[in-house]
């Protein structure tokens, strides 16, 4: 698996190209030492999302020279009064870079990214990640800390509503899609910005879920579940990589020579930024690792980590480590080169001021294309749980009670990390049902919070007795997930349960909209509610798009990028499994039953619930039904080089038009190494009409075949392959078999 990585300079013609590196190498031999450290400073200006911070006075930092980055600024005046001071105040004149975390949307918000990897539609995170570079270059950013790829397979963990998943190739097909949106053709046109694949690496790892915890996973893990979405990113030319907060061998991914220098520098060829986390390198003395500053600067450089967010190692520590001929100062060149090359690449030094422009940001801010954007991704998120007895699509002639705190919560529409995201821009369900069904009636039933009042419930209660039907919108706040917000119980907070329970025994139908930034668990739910719609957090447009949805506007598509556990206990659960010694699955048992014998006992299985999820990775329902009707290989046996196609045809057979998610699975039946049961390769979106079908074609190559071999490399072996094709990992319809010869 070679990684086809770009750089940043790739990007450009060659006449360009060199003279952006004449224009740095003639910076990095005037600048003095001190200087080039100052450009190695990246500094908070307003909130803080860490306590430990460099103590230094911005703009007088600026001035002086001691300052090369700036994240987190107020608005577009403080951030060129910022670069005026750089430009023309500091004796280098070298203009500053811009940063932010423009995680889902900048002013226009989408849904979180976690629902927007449910689209399995790489064109929306294009689309929302190219809204949100158009609006923050317009708005005074240049740089933005995203796409997170942080692969997980603990939804304890509040950060994996920020990234895509639990799958290696979903993840990496979405990213590669965030950065190519962020950065688009030309990083200095003036609605790009740099992307920066985040954190490398091993953070989703986070030992049981919780944040900021110790990481202990092993080289052929790191190597074929967390570093392909990274090589994803390398793959489409991103400009900085940042490093992740947690270990990898012990060792602080800042500090890891073998992760920065051997793997991502030397191995894979990625020439351009790697910044640290906020105060990453000052956290080597908590990790234990540094017995101070000093040490952790040295160890943090010589690894090949160029810039420092916030900890004030560098500013400090690397001048006298120079001077003392500890580390060498081309160290020190090599970095402020790299980012100086990305400055260059947003041609901030032809105009330092490119960014700031008021005409610009009225005019490309909040625009009712970035809205209309935002809803058409919001309606691709949504995943059809369940819908017995096809309770859904609304009928908007009849009664509705719609209950709830979240359906009318504007600010928790807009999930965590909503960058300049503004309540008052979001449309709420409760507001765009009002406008569409005419009998709607509206209850609180719950606060946004979970908790249930007695006057609450009985409301609810009259209420939704006397409608036709009643959607009730549970789930969680949106600062229950997001960075420092694991929960260890992950079921619906406070007392929705209950409510849930009461309005169900009124005998009116209930269909229930999730709101989450993470798996939930709800078997209860899943076992009573008849119909269930995941809707995330879904950014500004969640009324539109959730109406869309429920009144069967839109059919929905969407399908889960990560399992839904029964119960916690199940955790970490994931449908990329490796075999076991004692697999249950392939014994006649039935696991929901406690064991009566050994042959019964003696697997890997739980005593006390089943070892199969709620809801399986890939899993999604649709208003009509799929069926396919014919899987074949076009070979028997492939050899190195050879491409094996997989036609599938698949027929719509309801009576309304719908999108399949064509999903293709491998099985490595042998290997020098344990091999997942099955291994997502493929996919495609289908659309189609009622009673029409359409033959998809997947071509299958060596590099689909390859993994992390028992000799350290990566290869494809000879043996035997299955084809899985499906709906989903729980739900193959065909399976085929080949063989792969060298
Ligand atoms: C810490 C987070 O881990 C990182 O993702 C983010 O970019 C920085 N803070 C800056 O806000």
């Amino acid at each position: 698996m070679e990684a086809q990585t770009r750089s940043l300079l790739e990007h450009f013609s060659s006449e360009r190209r060199a003279e952006i590196e004449e224009h740095v190498e003639t910076l990095v031999s005037e600048l003095t030492l001190e200087q080039k450290v100052g450009q190695l400073n990246l500094l908070n200006a307003d909130f803080a999302t860490g306590t430990a911070v460099a103590d230094m006075d911005i703009q007088q930092g600026i001035i002086d020279g001691d300052i090369g980055s700036v994240l987190n600024f107020e608005n577009l005046e403080e951030a060129r009064t910022f670069q005026e001071l750089a430009v023309e105040e500091s004796d280098h004149g070298v203009p500053l870079m811009l940063a932010l975390d423009v995680i889902h949307g900048y002013r226009t918000i989408f849904p979180i990214p976690l629902g927007e990897a449910a689209s399995w539609n790489p064109k929306m995170a294009e689309l929302s990640a190219r809204v949100a570079a158009t609006e923050a270059a317009a708005d005074g950013v240049q740089w933005t800390f995203a796409p997170s790829v942080d692969v997980s397979r603990d939804p304890r963990w509040g950060r994996v509503m920020e990234a895509a998943g639990e799958d290696p190739y979903l993840s990496g097909e979405i990213s590669n899609a965030r950065v190519r949106g962020f950065q688009g053709d030309d990083l200095s046109a003036d609605d790009t910005i740099l992307a920066c694949a985040k954190h490398y690496i091993g953070y989703g790892a986070s030992k049981a879920g919780r944040e900021y915890n110790t990481v202990d996973i092993s080289e052929t893990n790191l190597r074929e579940i967390h570093l392909p979405p990274f090589e994803a990113c390398l793959e489409a030319g991103v400009g900085s990589v940042m490093n992740a907060f947690n270990l990898y061998e012990r060792i602080p991914a800042s500090s890891n020579e073998a992760l920065v220098s051997d793997l991502l520098r030397a191995e894979l060829g990625f020439e351009d930024l790697v910044v640290s986390d906020w105060d990453s390198f000052g956290e080597l003395g908590e990790h234990g690792v540094a017995g101070n500053l000093r040490e952790a600067a040295r160890a943090c450089i010589e690894a090949g980590s160029d810039i420092d967010m916030v900890s004030g190692a560098y500013a400090t520590e690397l001048v006298g480590l120079v001077e003392d001929d500890i580390i060498d100062e081309s160290l020190v060149d090599e970095a402020v080169r790299r980012l100086l090359t990305v400055k260059g690449a947003l041609g901030l030094f032809e105009d330092p001021y490119r960014y700031f422009d008021e005409e610009r940001q009225s005019q490309r801010i909040l625009t009712d294309e970035h809205r209309e954007a935002a809803r058409e991704v919001a309606r691709e998120s949504q995943v059809l749980l369940k819908n017995e007895g096809d309770l859904l699509p609304l009928d908007d002639s009849e009664e509705v009670a719609l209950v709830g705190g979240l359906a009318d919560s504007a600010t928790d529409m807009l999930g965590a990390w909503r960058a300049e995201g503004d309540p008052d821009d979001v449309t709420t369900l409760r507001t765009t049902l009002t406008d569409r069904i005419e009998n709607l009636a509206y209850v609180e039933g719950c606060d946004r919070d979970g908790s249930v009042s007695d006057e609450q419930l009985e409301t609810a209660v009259e209420t939704v007795t006397s409608a036709d039907i009643a959607v009730v919108a549970v789930g969680e706040r949106y600062s229950r997930s997001g960075e420092a917000a694991s929960r260890a119980h992950i079921d619906l907070p406070g007392e929705q349960r209950a409510l849930l329970k009461a309005l169900i025994e009124t005998e009116t139908p209930v269909a229930a909209v999730l709101f989450n930034g993470r798996p939930l668990a709800i078997n209860w739910e899943a076992e009573h509610v008849p119909a269930i719609l995941e809707a995330w957090f879904p950014g500004l447009e969640a009324g539109p798009a959730i109406a869309d949805v429920l009144l069967g506007e839109y059919n929905p598509s969407g399908r889960l990028p990560m399992t839904f556990p029964i119960t916690e206990g199940q955790i970490p659960i994931y449908y990329n499994r490796l075999r076991t010694g004692r697999p249950a699955e392939d014994a006649d048992v039935d696991l929901t039953e406690p064991p009566t014998g050994p042959a019964e006992k003696y697997l890997s299985r739980y005593l006390d619930i089943p070892n199969e999820p709620l809801y399986a990775f890939g899993h999604g329902e649709s208003y009509t039904t799929f069926a396919y009707t014919d899987v074949s290989l076009d070979a028997a046996v492939v050899s190195t080089d050879e491409t094996l196609s997989v036609d599938v045809t698949v027929e719509n057979t309801g009576d309304r038009a719908g999108t399949e998610v064509v999903q293709v699975y491998i099985n490595d039946l042998v290997g020098s190494r344990a091999r997942p049961v099955k291994e997502l390769v493929g996919f495609e979106n289908v659309v189609l009409d009622a009673g029409e079908s359409a033959t998809v074609s997947f071509e299958l190559t060596t590099a689909d075949l390859e993994f992390w071999t028992a000799d350290e490399e990566y290869a494809a072996e000879p043996g035997e392959f299955e084809v899985q094709v499906g709906h989903a990992a729980d739900n193959v319809t065909a399976i085929k078999t080949f063989e792969f010869v060298e």
